[in-house]
């Protein structure tokens, strides 16, 4: 009887462990609050404002998001949760608020930028990660 609860103990801690790991491959849902979802980007995407993202993003970003916003950063390879490439129809459907939100508060492997950038870099940058899309 001892070594049957052993052997489901085991069971489930093996059956958790699995799920944990295939749950880590693809990134789960990351809700973002509706008021940021709706809120209108403040910055203008001009020349100046791209080529202001664009030093913010390569400073700090593209080490994990990698230089084309690909998520092929020298430092994503290390990490727990997937850096999903900004490229994607996927990605580029949200809302300016929404990537904003996100680079903001962080989650996980992401780290959260409010405090370190202001909001008028945060805006820049996401209007720099709009440019690269092809
Ligand atoms: C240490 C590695 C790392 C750095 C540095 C980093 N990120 Fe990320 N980023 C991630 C990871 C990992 C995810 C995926 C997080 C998840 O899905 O839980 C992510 C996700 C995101 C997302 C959400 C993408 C989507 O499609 O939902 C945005 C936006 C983002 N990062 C912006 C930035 C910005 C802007 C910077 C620089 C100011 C930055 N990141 C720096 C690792 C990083």
């Amino acid at each position: 009887m001892k070594n049957l609860k052993q052997i489901v103990f085991i069971g489930i801690l093996l059956v958790f462990g699995i799920s944990l790991t295939s749950f880590g491959q693809k990134s789960k849902p990351w809700d973002v609050p509706a008021n940021f979802k709706t809120m209108s980007n403040p910055v203008k995407s001009d020349d100046a404002s791209l080529l202001a993202g664009k030093d913010l993003f390569n400073k700090t970003c593209a080490a994990c998001h990698g230089r084309t916003g690909l998520g092929d950063g020298p430092k994503s390879k290390g990490l727990k949760t997937p850096v999903a490439s900004f490229l994607t129809a996927e990605c580029q459907k949200q809302t300016d608020g929404e990537l904003f939100y996100k680079s903001k508060t962080g989650r996980g492997d992401m780290p959260k930028y409010e405090g370190k950038i202001d909001d008028t870099g945060l805006w820049q940058t996401v209007n720099y990660i709009r440019s690269l899309k092809k």
